[in-house]
């Protein structure tokens, strides 16, 4: 088992890999990026992500000539580090050039991944239900696009910890909830499971399209629509969502308990669900 970097097509192992100072992701934090969750060895959802990370690089202009190379190594990344709880990273950037805003001719993109181990028991304090603050959404009006410029995330998620909290859910002026720093938001109002819709508002999460597949078959009834901060407040039950994360039951928000203040019923069945399929795809 070795943590392993693949750097344009190089594979050193993780601790010695490194990119040139020069890198535009350094930079201007002009490239995009997935995270995959590993289990069992297999990737989960893997076609899913390098199709999101190319709509990602597509709205950025990025030249995306070389991406099959990437897409190609990764199954073999995985499998030669051996890792079985672990994630794949991926970052593509504008590539390296000497400073300046423009875009620089004839260079091709910095293409990197790497595998990471999670260690054992990852995430499963979360599963006993987090507290979440809310935050203003100080971000740019393009969400869907996974960019690596992620500091208004990294400022509400340091917030979050702050206060003591797990997550911070951003609301828009107006009140309109719209997801996490680094997760999508599902509320249950009245029985009924909202979330955003798909918008450039948000990052649409690989795991909230799983968890929108799942309802159905669960013959659970659900809204691709937006809620207010105030139906947030009221609601029953929340949870939120990522591939490394998973479904983290909400129990507290802004100091407040949720619901009843303990794991809600539909929270613990969608999580078993997703379980269930991650089982099904990688064992
Ligand atoms: C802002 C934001 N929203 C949602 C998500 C969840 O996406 P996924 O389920 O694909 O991990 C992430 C994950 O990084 C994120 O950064």
């Amino acid at each position: 088992m070795q943590e392993l970097a693949w750097i344009n097509g190089t594979v050193s192992e993780l601790a010695a890999a490194s990119i040139p100072l020069e890198d535009r992701g350094f930079f201007f934090g002009d490239g995009v990026y997935e995270s995959i969750r590993i289990y069992n060895g297999k990737p989960f959802r893997l076609e899913d992500h390098l199709q999101r990370l190319r709509r990602s690089a597509a709205a950025i202009m990025l030249d995306l000539a070389d991406l099959p190379k990437l897409e190609a190594a990764a199954p073999q990344l995985i499998k030669e580090s051996g890792c079985p709880e672990a994630y794949l990273y991926i970052q593509l950037t504008r590539g390296v050039a000497p400073r300046s805003h423009l875009f620089p001719a004839g260079v091709k993109p910095t293409m990197v991944m790497y595998v990471r181990t999670l260690p054992p028991g990852f995430g499963e304090a979360a599963q006993n239900g987090v507290a979440c603050i809310t935050v203003p959404d100080e971000r740019w009006l393009r969400c869907n696009i996974k960019t690596i410029n992620l500091l208004p995330n990294v400022l509400a998620k340091e917030k979050a910890r702050r206060a003591g909290a797990y997550e911070a859910i951003f609301y828009r002026p107006g009140g309109v909830v719209t997801e996490g720093s680094s997760t999508n938001v599902f509320a249950v109002c009245g029985g009924v499971i909202y979330t955003h819709p798909e918008s450039n508002l948000i990052l649409s999460g690989i795991t909230r399209q799983v968890i929108l597949e799942l309802l159905p078959a669960a013959g659970l009834p659900f809204k691709e629509e937006a809620v207010s901060l105030e139906q947030l407040r009221r609601a029953e039950e929340i949870w939120i969502s990522s591939s490394t994360a998973e479904i983290v039951p909400v129990i507290s928000l802004d100091g407040k308990p949720v619901g009843d203040g303990k794991v809600g019923a539909l929270a613990r069945e969608v999580r078993q669900r997703y379980r269930a399929a991650v089982q099904d795809c990688c064992g």
